[in-house]
C-alpha cells in the first residue's frame, strides 16, 4: 500500500472547512408556501408535517417567518375556492395566488415566485384542458365509476396542449400583474415557455424571468403535494405530459428546448432520485440551475423521523447538501426554514 497518501490528513477538524467544497446558503433556498381560499385559519397539511395551508390574510405571515430563518425566496402554490372544467380561477384577477402575492409583495421584501399550472383549478385535476374524448370519458365515470379509465389504460392523450398554452400565459402574466418576480411553469404542456415569454413580452413584463420547470418527470414523490395542493388528477395520471423517470437522455432535449424558448433557469424535478440529471443539466448548460426536492422527499424523512428510524434534520441538510454538490443552484425544499435556521 502507498501510505504517502494519506486522505485522513485532510478530515480534521482545523482543516476540514478549508478544503469543503460544497457550502448550502440559505440565499440557495426556496420555501413553498401554500394559500388556501377555502379556508379562515391554518390547516395542517398531514402528510407534510410541519407545513400548513394558509388563508390569504396570514400569506403576509406566513412569509414573514419563512424570511425570519434566512431564506428569502418563497415559491407560491394557491387552492382556489371553485374549480370548473378550465381551471379559471388560475388567472381570475382576484385570485388566491393573485391576491396573496399582492400583499406580500406590498409587504415584505421576499422573492416572490409562483406556480403556473392549471391542476389546482381544474375539476377534474389535470394540467390543462382535456380533450373531447377525455372529458366524455370522465362525464361517464362520474355518474358509472365502471367506465374504463381509458386514460389510464394509455388510450388517449389527456390534455390538449395548444389549447392550454394560451390558459397558462394568461395565469403567468396575471401573476406578474399581481407583483410576481419570476414565473415557473409547471404543466409540462410542450411550448409553455415560448407561450409565456412572449405574453409577458407582449405585456412589457421583458425583465421577468421565467423558471422552466424543464426536466419533469411522472413522479409518485408528488404524492403528498397533491394532498397539500389539492391538485390529484380525477381520473388517469400525468404520463402523457410528464416525463418518463427512465429517461435521461430527453432530459438533455427538453432543456435545450426550454433554453432556446428563453428559459432563465432550468428547473428538475423531483431532485434526489433524479441526481444524475441534475448533473448533467449542469455540465451541459451555462444556465443557474434549480432542482425540485419535492414533498415525497420530505415526507419520506420527515416519516423515517418520527419513527426515530433516523435524524431528519441531519438527513434532510445532507439531501439539500447533495442536491447543491449535484450542480443545484437553486433548491426548493419544504425543508428550507429548518435548514436556513440550523446553518451557522
Ligand atoms: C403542479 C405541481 C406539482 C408539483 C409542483 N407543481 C404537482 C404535479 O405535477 O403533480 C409537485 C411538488 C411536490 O411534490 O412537492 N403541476
Amino acid at each position: 500500500m502507498d501510505m504517502t497518501r494519506r486522505p485522513r490528513r485532510l478530515r480534521r477538524d482545523g482543516v476540514r472547512g478549508l478544503v469543503s467544497e460544497t457550502t448550502l446558503n440559505a440565499s440557495d433556498l426556496i420555501a413553498p408556501v401554500f394559500v388556501d381560499a377555502t379556508t379562515d385559519e391554518r390547516v395542517p397539511i398531514e402528510s407534510m408535517p410541519g407545513h400548513e395551508r394558509v388563508p390569504v390574510s396570514e400569506a403576509v405571515a406566513r412569509v414573514e417567518e419563512v424570511l425570519a430563518t434566512g431564506v428569502e425566496a418563497v415559491i407560491v402554490f394557491g387552492i382556489p375556492e371553485s374549480k370548473d372544467a378550465r381551471g379559471s380561477r388560475a388567472w381570475a384577477e382576484d385570485g388566491v395566488v393573485q391576491e396573496a402575492v399582492r400583499r406580500i409583495t406590498a409587504e415584505t421584501d421576499a422573492y416572490v415566485i409562483t406556480d403556473v399550472c392549471l391542476c389546482e383549478y381544474t375539476e377534474h385535476g389535470h394540467c390543462g384542458v382535456l380533450t373531447s374524448e377525455a372529458r366524455e370519458r370522465w362525464e361517464a365515470r362520474r355518474s358509472d365509476p365502471s367506465v374504463a379509465d381509458g386514460a389510464h389504460a394509455g388510450e388517449g392523450l389527456t390534455v390538449k396542449n395548444d389549447e392550454t398554452l394560451d390558459l397558462l400565459a394568461r395565469t403567468a402574466v396575471s401573476h406578474v400583474e399581481a407583483g410576481a418576480d419570476m414565473v415557473a411553469p409547471s404543466s409540462m404542456a410542450d411550448g409553455q415557455v415560448g407561450a409565456l415569454r412572449t405574453a409577458l413580452d407582449e405585456a412589457s413584463h421583458e425583465n421577468v424571468p421565467v423558471m422552466a420547470y424543464a426536466v419533469k418527470y411522472e413522479s409518485a414523490f408528488y404524492g403528498p403535494f397533491r394532498d397539500a395542493a389539492d391538485g390529484a388528477p380525477a381520473f388517469g395520471d400525468r404520463r402523457h405530459y410528464q416525463m418518463d423517470p427512465a429517461n435521461r437522455r430527453e432530459a438533455m432535449r427538453m432543456a435545450e428546448r426550454d433554453a432556446a424558448a428563453g428559459a432563465d433557469v432550468l428547473m428538475v424535478k423531483p431532485a434526489l432520485p433524479y441526481l444524475d440529471v441534475v448533473a448533467d443539466v449542469r455540465r451541459e448548460f451555462d444556465h443557474p440551475v434549480a432542482a425540485y426536492n419535492v414533498s415525497g422527499e420530505y415526507a419520506m424523512l420527515q416519516a423515517a423521523g418520527e419513527k426515530g428510524w433516523l435524524d431528519a434534520t441531519e438527513s434532510a441538510y445532507e439531501s439539500v447538501l447533495s442536491i447543491k454538490r449535484a450542480g443545484a443552484d437553486l433548491i426548493i425544499t419544504y425543508f428550507a426554514e429548518d435548514i436556513a435556521r440550523s446553518l451557522p
